[in-house]
């Protein structure tokens, strides 16, 4: 049984999302990570003139749910000023990956109110671990 997108959730999206800093692409990024606490933790992308200085915004999500002590996600939630739904970068897919509980879901938001919801198994088979669990 899938949990709905709470309003309140999709509401704290959108809200950050205008903070992005992403004057080099225009595409803004916010990323809602939720830990098996409960606790929901935000981000957006914040580009850098030094392109690859820029930060996603799951990552910069997950660095403040690390910051907060949290270590284990149970979901992460995405939205962006592109159409449709968007996905987590094949980076951001690692980082994820470390943190996720088994079954962790990615869910993509668009502005319409539609989602859409994939584990992150699904969006990274045989992703990368230096031990197993
Ligand atoms: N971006 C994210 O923040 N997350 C993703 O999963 C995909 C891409 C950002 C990076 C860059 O600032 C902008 O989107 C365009 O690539």
């Amino acid at each position: 049984m899938t949990p709905p997108l709470t309003p309140a959730i999709a509401e704290q999206l959108r809200r950050v999302l205008v903070n992005a800093h992403a004057p080099y692409s225009g595409v803004h990024v916010a990323a809602a990570v939720e830990g098996v606490d409960g606790r929901l933790h935000l981000g957006v992308n914040v580009e850098n003139a030094a392109y690859p200085q820029g930060v996603c915004a799951e990552a910069s999500a997950i660095s403040d749910m690390v910051t907060h002590g949290g270590r284990a996600i149970r979901r992460v939630y995405l939205a962006s000023n592109l159409p449709g739904f968007i996905w987590p970068c094949g980076g951001c897919r690692q980082k994820i990956f470390e943190f996720a509980e088994p079954g962790c879901e990615v869910v993509s938001v668009t502005a319409e109110g539609e989602e859409e919801r994939h584990t992150i198994e699904e969006l990274l088979p045989l992703g990368f671990r230096l031990a197993p669990r």
